[in-house]
């Protein structure tokens, strides 16, 4: 099945997420960087904008990963303190009626992790704090008992790097086809868990472009790695095969790249090169996060490693939405 249109119908029939985000994000030309980025076409995809409530890059696998869950679910999670992923969990699982417990280790301040951590505070039902990262398993246990008195509990891995949630993020690249007249020679993102970039090399593998993606890793090599990604994008093509849906295979020759933007300090620490990229990106009116997009925007300034001329930065951080709406 080669048409986008006719396959993403298909997956959603099979796997039935449930709705949250607005589809499709918007792809937005962004002319004003060409001059100082060097490049003869630069597209946004605002994932940042998948949701009013709480958006970002999440959502979509949020669809997959909570659909089908009873009222009154309890999901339990792991992430930073700044982590989106948490807040996004938090924030649409009570949407759904369902609640969500945190256990997260320390991060360093931003002004983006700070709101992501008072808004996972406003809208967690439970939040174990690890005083130290390697504390981090003991607050996990923590937040699984605790969990237990709110009602059933469901397990969501850290980043919700799972299959399930692989498909959306495959959706997107299906959906960026129906927006774009031709193939973009990269489309650049950052790299964490690796959810986001393995439905991205899936969607590759199957419009069969020729297109690079870049993963830029904003985490640790033990999380963000090759590796991870691969298997997720193999797993996710079984777990489809085995709802009758057969997706293109990643190849050995597809362009996978992969950049580090960590930098030496490590996990959400900024960059000079990310703050660099922040200042302009700021310049032109595109607000970036010091954790995943600037590092993942630094890339583009990059001259040497960037010698594709058309590209689509896919812009993954929601701004956090600050206050729960009230209970009924
Ligand atoms: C804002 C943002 N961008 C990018 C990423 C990386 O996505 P993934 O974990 O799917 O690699 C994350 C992960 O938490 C994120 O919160």
């Amino acid at each position: 099945m080669s048409d986008p249109e006719r396959l993403t119908r298909k997956i959603r029939e099979a796997l039935a997420p449930c709705s949250l985000g607005r589809w499709p994000t918007p792809l937005e030309p962004a002319p004003a960087f060409l001059a100082s980025l060097g490049l003869d076409a630069l597209w946004l995809k605002r994932e940042d904008r998948s949701a009013p409530r709480c958006g970002g890059n999440k959502v979509r696998g949020l669809e997959f990963l909570l659909a089908d869950a009873p009222a009154g679910s309890v999901f339990v999670t792991v992430g930073g303190t700044g982590s989106t992923h948490c807040l996004a969990t938090a924030v649409h699982a009570a949407a759904l009626s369902c609640r969500v417990a945190l256990a997260q280790f320390p991060q360093p301040e931003t002004d983006a992790s700070r709101a992501v951590a008072a808004a996972c505070d406003a809208h967690a039902t439970l939040v174990v704090r690890a005083p130290t990262r390697a504390a981090l398993p003991l607050a996990l246990l923590a937040a699984w008992h605790g969990a237990r008195r709110f009602g059933p509990r469901r397990w969501i891995p850290g980043g919700g790097a799972h299959p399930r949630a692989v498909v959306g993020h495959f959706l997107a690249a299906l959906e960026l086809a129906q927006q774009l007249p031709a193939p973009p020679e990269a489309i650049v993102a950052p790299l964490g868990t690796g959810g986001t970039v393995a439905g991205l090399l899936l969607g590759v593998a199957q419009l069969g472009w020729p297109t690079r993606v870049v993963g830029v890793r904003v985490a640790p090599a033990i999380v963000a790695n090759r590796w991870r990604t691969r298997r997720l994008a193999l797993r996710t093509a079984r777990l489809l095969a085995s709802r009758g849906v057969r997706i293109a295979a990643l190849t050995s020759r597809m362009l996978f790249q992969l950049v580090d933007g960590l930098g030496g300090k490590g996990y959400g620490y900024p960059t000079a090169d990310g703050e660099a990229a922040r200042r302009l990106a700021a310049e032109h009116g595109l607000t970036l996060d010091p954790t995943y997009g600037a590092k993942a925007f630094a890339f583009l300034l990059q001259r040497g490693t960037c010698n594709v001329r058309r590209v689509v930065f896919w812009h993954t951080f929601g701004v956090p939405c600050p206050t729960p709406e009230p209970e009924r």
